[in-house]
């Protein structure tokens, strides 16, 4: 019995060695190799998505290190209070003008007017000038941005161009130039009726380069409900020629469309003439020690008492459970064992040394560790 106490006590102190050395050594970045390929961009190149590694020789800022998309590591994003808060106007359109639909065989595009704009969030107002989207198939998710490495079905992107710009050509090569306002798009179980004034005419341009002609309707009814929970970092075009002057905003809320409206996006649109259009989003970029910031805290507002970061190799730069805590609250549960252990057994022996040892109780000790784990 003293033997398998000093067991389960070795095998302890074994695991949680292993564990702290585990977090310790796998250090942050997954960045790393770079080569700086400095080649002459060229316009007007073809390009696609499967083979996204060969855009970097046509369109030499695709292998920045701003690069667009990313995946959004909820754990590392920096909770700042005071971003400010983004507020849309001239969003809710009539239904004349009509405004104009596209599939421009990289994508389905809805031109908006200039009259809506970003009038709150940023240091200048930015003028909406198209919105897009990314999608996949049925068995592969397609949204650009992932969130703790997870691909949502599909992703939409309003673009906006700075004020003090002419139009988004010329702002799209300034630094301060535009601003996206991203959000993941997911299955829920009722039709979108918002979506669906895009969504049902997706045969009239199904083939490349055609277009069509829909009612303006209230284009923030394509955005989730809050826009107030978003995170946000400096970025990229996720197409050549990849500019990196995009101001990232992606919401935390997702917006939902039936099975059966995702699969009309999903199976729809060609281009080429036959070839169908999906699978048009770009694989997440290294971040080269930019920062993700988020608007909203995403860390539970009670400490749970799981032993959360022991579970998950990872990042000491973390302001939840320190090391220091983790391994206060390890070596409490272990002295907890330890005495309780040494009680039973205290307790079992005198029982013993009264008795005969043919005890049917003799393994009681395990009965009661059983429970406490429970
Ligand atoms: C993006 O917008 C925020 C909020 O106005 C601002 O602090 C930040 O500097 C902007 N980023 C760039 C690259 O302009
Ligand atoms: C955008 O504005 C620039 C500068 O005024 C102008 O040269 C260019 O022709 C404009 N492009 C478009 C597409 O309107
Ligand atoms: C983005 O870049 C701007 C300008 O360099 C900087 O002021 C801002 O802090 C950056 N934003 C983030 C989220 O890193
Ligand atoms: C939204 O935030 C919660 C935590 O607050 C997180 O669990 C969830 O993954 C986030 N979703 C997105 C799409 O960012
Ligand atoms: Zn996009």
């Amino acid at each position: 019995m003293q033997q398998e106490t000093l067991l389960t006590f070795l095998l302890f102190l074994h695991i949680l060695t292993a564990r702290v050395y585990s977090s310790s050594s796998s250090s942050e970045e997954d960045e790393g190799s770079s080569e700086d390929k400095h080649k002459e961009s060229h316009h007007g190149h073809h390009w696609g998505y499967t083979d996204q590694k060969a855009w970097a020789s046509a369109f030499q800022h695709c292998n920045g290190k701003s690069q667009s998309p990313i995946n959004i590591d909820t754990r590392t994003a920096v909770h700042m209070p005071r971003l400010p808060s983004i507020m849309l106007d001239g969003y809710d359109l009539t239904d004349q003008p009509t405004l104009t639909l596209k599939n421009n065989g990289h994508t389905l595009v809805l031109k908006l007017p200039g009259s809506m704009r970003i009038v709150h969030g940023f240091d200048e107002v930015f003028i909406a000038d198209h919105l897009h989207f990314h999608w996949g198939t049925i068995e592969e998710p397609g949204s650009e941005h992932t969130i703790d490495t997870i691909h949502f079905p599909a992703e939409i992107h309003v673009v906006h161009y700075n004020s003090k710009y002419h139009n988004l050509s010329e702002a799209a090569t300034m630094p301060d130039g535009l601003a996206v306002l991203g959000a993941f798009i997911g299955i829920g179980l009722h039709e979108n009726d918002n979506y669906e004034k895009i969504l049902s005419v997706l045969t009239d341009v199904s083939i490349e380069e055609s277009n069509t002609q829909i009612p303006g309707f209230n284009v923030r009814h394509l955005l989730p409900n809050s826009l107030d929970r978003f995170y946000r970092y400096n970025g990229s075009l996720t197409t050549p020629p990849c500019f990196q002057t995009v101001n990232w905003t992606i919401f935390n809320d997702t917006i939902r469309v039936s099975r059966k409206q995702l699969a009309s996006l999903e199976e729809t649109l060609k281009v080429d003439k036959n070839h169908r259009l999906n699978k048009n989003f770009r694989a997440p970029q290294l971040l080269y020690g930019r920062q993700v910031q988020a608007s909203f805290s995403s860390r539970p507002l009670v400490k749970s008492p799981r032993i959360i970061p022991l579970t998950e190799s990872e990042d000491s730069k973390r302001d939840g459970l320190t090391k220091g805590d983790v391994l206060a609250i390890v070596f409490g549960i272990l002295f907890g064992i330890t005495v309780l252990a040494f009680v039973a057994y205290a307790y079992q022996h005198r029982k013993k040394s009264s008795k005969l040892s043919k005890d049917p109780h003799q393994n009681v000790i395990y009965k009661l560790a059983t429970k406490e784990e429970a």
